[in-house]
């Protein structure tokens, strides 16, 4: 239906949307995803290409991959990191580069806790054993809540100690202050898929003793003292996500019940956006406990949205322009997510806009290919009149 301009209403998907100094130009994000081909924890030219092309296409914001805030809390050799200035600078490249396309760019802050020291997800994420300290690839060891492997053959991590949680605060703390030299807009604390935030939270990683375990408060301290450090230095009018397992994906962990306990916490502290994924705590065998259907989160990131008050990003098989619009037009999340989709379709919002009427679409797209386009959308339109006419007598 028109409205009272006569000008069809845009769809949802593609209104902007604000929070704290930052508008999106449209409510579609590039989800974070691993690479495995960095070179001493710095971006290079693959991660141009990869994130940039995500850019060009017309999303919104651009995750990068899970980026390491310590060169030991990387989960392989090949991961990124921002723990020194000479990785700032080559992410500062790509962040220019989005920003070049009328994109925003995210970076999402790790630590792999107990999930440190593997192979590639090709090789199965095998910890690292002799075969590989013989290519100059030793393992190393990784700390966790409690000295729990994370699967037969790993090795025990570390349990740690008070020095140990202040001094990954403070690794948080100092990426972040990298992160914006980089020229990121959005910060992302990976508190999901069983890395060392969720290692705290969940019971089943968690056995600690101290004000940092037993019950959800004490479980829930580490990620929100450490939240709390990040907030205070990352600017207040950059936005702050975090994404959660909203449930482990595994028996007696991790509740919907406790995310939502989770979210309320992390919005007094400034979290504007609760990132809603699942799962990783005791490996993808677990994983079938969230049955992967079309847009399997929608309903986790409806329910935190709705019970905390916070904004919620939902990710998880969102592949289809109607699908996603719906998401938003409905209010059940603020932002939608993809993954393989942009992988696909790394033009994917270009092609949404189109599917849904919302503006012309070739203007998210770069002037050096939409000027080509729309002439050839022009010329095709003309033919297709003229073989329309009645053929001359
Ligand atoms: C190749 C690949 C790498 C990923 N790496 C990350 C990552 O670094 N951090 C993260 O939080 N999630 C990661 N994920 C999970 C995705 O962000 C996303 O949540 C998941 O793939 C579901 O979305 P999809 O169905 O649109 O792919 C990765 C997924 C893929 C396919």
């Amino acid at each position: 239906m028109d409205d009272a301009a006569g000008a069809a209403p845009m769809a949802p998907l593609f209104t902007p949307y604000e929070i704290r100094g930052l508008t999106l130009r449209n409510r579609i994000v590039v989800s974070p995803m691993s690479q495995y081909c960095s070179v001493e924890g710095a971006p290079t030219d693959w991660h141009l290409v990869h994130l940039g092309k995500f850019a060009m296409g017309g999303a919104a914001l651009v995750f990068c991959e899970e980026t390491s805030v310590s060169e030991k809390s990387r989960k392989t050799y090949d991961c990124p990191g921002i723990y020194t200035d000479a990785q700032a600078k080559a992410w500062r490249r790509i962040t220019d580069f989005i920003h070049g396309q009328g994109a925003h760019a995210a970076m999402q802050l790790g630590h792999a806790g107990r999930k440190v020291a593997t192979r590639a997800p090709w090789d199965g994420f095998a910890p690292l054993g002799e075969e590989d300290a013989a290519k100059g690839r030793p393992p190393w060891a990784g700390i966790a809540p409690s000295p729990i492997p994370f699967r037969n053959g790993a090795m025990v991590p570390k349990e740690m100690d008070a020095d140990d949680i202040r001094r990954v605060i403070a690794l948080h703390v100092e990426a972040a202050q990298r992160t914006l030299d980089a020229g990121f807009d959005v910060l992302e604390i990976h508190g999901a898929h069983g890395y060392v935030i969720q290692q705290f939270l969940s019971p089943i990683t968690n056995k600690r003793t101290d004000a940092y375990g037993g019950d959800l408060a004490g479980r829930m301290r580490f990620g929100l003292e450490l939240t709390e450090a990040v907030r205070g230095a990352w600017p207040a009018d950059r936005p702050l996500f975090f994404r959660a397992s909203c449930v482990d994906g595994a028996l007696g962990g991790w509740s919907l019940d406790d995310t939502i306990v989770l979210a309320r916490e992390l919005k007094t502290r400034g979290v504007d956006v609760l990132d809603c994924s699942s799962g990783g705590i005791e490996g993808p065998l677990t994983l079938h406990l969230v049955p992967r259907v079309p847009g399997y989160h929608v309903p986790f990131a409806e329910r935190i949205r709705a019970q905390s008050g916070i904004s919620t990003m939902a990710v998880g098989l969102i592949t289809e322009a109607h699908q996603a619009n719906g998401y938003i037009a409905e209010g059940r999340c603020d932002l939608v997510a993809l993954a393989r989709e942009f992988m696909w379709n790394p033009n994917w919002p270009v092609h949404a806009a189109a599917e849904l009427g919302a503006g012309n679409p070739l203007d998210l797209m770069p002037r050096s290919y939409a000027w080509w386009l729309k002439r050839r959308a022009e010329v095709a339109k003309i033919s297709a009149a003229a073989s329309a006419q009645p053929a001359a007598e």
